[in-house]
């Protein structure tokens, strides 16, 4: 893209007007939130949205967040507004907490990544909402970070990135909070926290009842959120989690830091380490203070120039879960298990693969959708390629269910028939079965980690045998949760999948397999 000449704005009112006049011509501002920085343009204007894409360099099929100054705003957005929602909003709005909604006609799908529904949130930040009102139009914005790097927080991280990609930057300070909004999704019967933020699923369920998290430990990118993907919020530095106690980091880290140029995020609490660089998240009982301080200290770790960044474990409950999530998807869940020193590297799929693969498990959020559609697929491709291997499906969330109608109706067309088929609860034994276990996306797999882990016979399996696709082959998508759309969304979720299946049997797991 070409270089633009990028305005330096402060929150003074006369600046809001000029940051306002170039939204409203369909630029590209970064405004600060409460949260992060955003980077800004008309959500209504598909060409500004595009923009906002370009400029982070972030794939078009990951839908942007639509902030808004006032509730009358809504109603341009939002074709439905349910209870729960309004339950929400009136306690968290403004505030970070992004809702999922029913999309307007008039919301393009360059905002909404193609999906039927789009997420807002009214920002507690008083310069973002005076800009939003200022420029009359909801505000598209993702962190405004280039693509991959941890959200920037200050005016610094956000000159630092993109200096040169967009109109202007208002230098509003730092950001309060330091981690993006929590995200809920409300389509379903139940509440889904896609996610985790400083508003936590335990203020949330006191308000609405009872909530699911998709993410937590297990952290991230929701089904229905084709967002985030691994690349997440890392620094240029590998980023490793240290399970085990404090002293056995320190042992484990001083010993590695005479190997390689390594760094250590720590707690305050911790003794101090030897001949190692270190930055404190704060102390082990605030996790403000490790919102505040996570993205700034990953930066800060790369500006020092470490290769290896480790970080300590954190714990899956209130605000920790927001920290957990955003550092364990950093550290593409890479966890090292200091007591066996097991799994040095998760994400390195090669290591893990043998040649005995007969069973294969697809798992999905309901098994209603993609799993029994993957099933049948690879059920239905091995039969012609003659390969001897069975799939099975399960859900996280599984509850009986038949397999959806649109599900039923596009795997018609391509004469396969799973009318009927009940949907499957993922439990321990369906998991021993498996040669192996493929997820749809990222955050299945974490949440079948964090549930399952614990188990000890299943320990090892975990963590040798579950991926997603993208672990496995050379791409990055994730299968997002047609649930809800058209019979076209269900169309190019079943074609996604017959790639990728085919990708799979043609790969070195299967080949040579008779
Ligand atoms: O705090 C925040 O939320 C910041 C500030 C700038 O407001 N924004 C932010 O935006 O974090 P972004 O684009 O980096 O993250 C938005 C997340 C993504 O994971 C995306 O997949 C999800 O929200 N999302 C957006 N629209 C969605 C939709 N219609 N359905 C499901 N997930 C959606
Ligand atoms: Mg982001």
């Amino acid at each position: 893209m070409s270089v633009k000449e990028t305005k330096f704005l402060t929150t003074a009112d006369s600046d809001l007007k000029i940051a306002a006049d170039i939204i409203k011509m369909g630029g590209n501002v970064i405004l600060p939130t409460e949260t992060v920085y955003g980077l800004g343009g008309d959500a209504l204007n598909p060409n500004a949205v595009v923009n906002i894409f370009k400029a982070k360099g972030r794939p078009g099929d990951n839908p942007l967040i639509l902030h808004i100054s006032h509730i009358n705003m809504l109603s341009e957005i939002a074709s439905e507004v349910p209870e729960k929602a309004k339950v929400l909003m009136e306690k968290f709005w403004p505030g970070p907490l992004t809702i999922i909604f029913k999309k307007c006609k008039n919301v393009p799908y360059e905002t909404t990544g193609g999906l039927e529904t789009a997420a807002v949130r009214m920002p507690d930040n008083k310069v973002a909402r005076r800009l939003i009102e200022l420029s009359g139009t909801p505000i598209a914005a993702p962190s405004a970070n280039l693509s991959g790097k941890p959200s920037p927080t200050t005016f610094k991280h956000c000159k630092e990135d993109m200096n040169g990609r967009v109109d202007a930057i208002i230098d509003g300070g730092d950001c309060k909070i330091g981690v993006e909004s929590t995200v809920i999704d409300l389509s379903g019967e139940i509440p889904i926290i896609l996610r985790p933020g400083e508003i936590t699923k335990e203020q949330i369920t006191d308000v609405i009842g009872e909530t699911q998290v998709v993410t937590s430990i297990k952290s991230g990118e929701a089904p229905k959120s084709p967002g985030l993907k691994y690349k997440h919020y890392a620094p240029k530095a590998e980023v490793y989690i240290l399970s085990g106690t404090a002293n056995q980091a320190k042992e484990y880290v001083e010993a590695q830091a005479k190997k390689e140029n390594c760094g250590v995020l720590i707690f305050d609490e911790f003794s101090e380490f030897n001949n190692v660089k270190t930055i404190s998240l704060g102390s082990i009982e605030n996790p403000k203070d490790a919102m505040h301080r996570l993205f700034t200290a990953m930066r800060r770790m790369d500006e020092m120039g470490v290769d290896v960044i480790y970080a300590p474990e954190i714990s899956d409950n209130g605000m920790w879960s927001a920290v957990k999530n955003r550092l364990y998807r950093g550290a593409a869940n890479r966890i090292i298990d200091l007591n066996t020193e097991l799994n040095k590297n998760l994400s390195k799929s090669e290591d893990k693969i043998d040649n005995k693969i007969k069973k294969v498990l697809f798992v999905c959020t309901g098994n209603t959708c993609r799993s029994p559609m993957a099933e049948e697929i690879f059920n239905t491709e091995c039969k012609k390629c003659g390969i001897s291997a069975m799939a099975d499906s399960a859900g996280i969330f599984a509850d009986g269910s038949p397999a959806s109608k649109n599900s039923v109706a596009v795997m018609e067309e391509c004469g396969c028939n799973i009318d009927g088929k009940k949907s499957k609860q993922l439990i321990g034994d369906i998991i021993k079965d498996a040669d192996i276990i493929i997820c749809m996306t990222s955050s299945h797999k974490q949440m079948i980690q964090s549930a399952f882990s614990a188990v000890p016979i299943l320990k090892e399996k975990i963590l040798k045998d579950v991926y997603t696709f993208s672990d496995l082959l050379n791409t990055s998508a994730e299968v997002p949760d047609p649930f809800g759309g058209d019979i076209q969304v269900y169309r190019f979720c079943r074609d996604a999948l017959k790639e990728y299946i085919c990708n799979l049997l043609e790969s070195d797991l299967f080949k040579n397999k008779n």
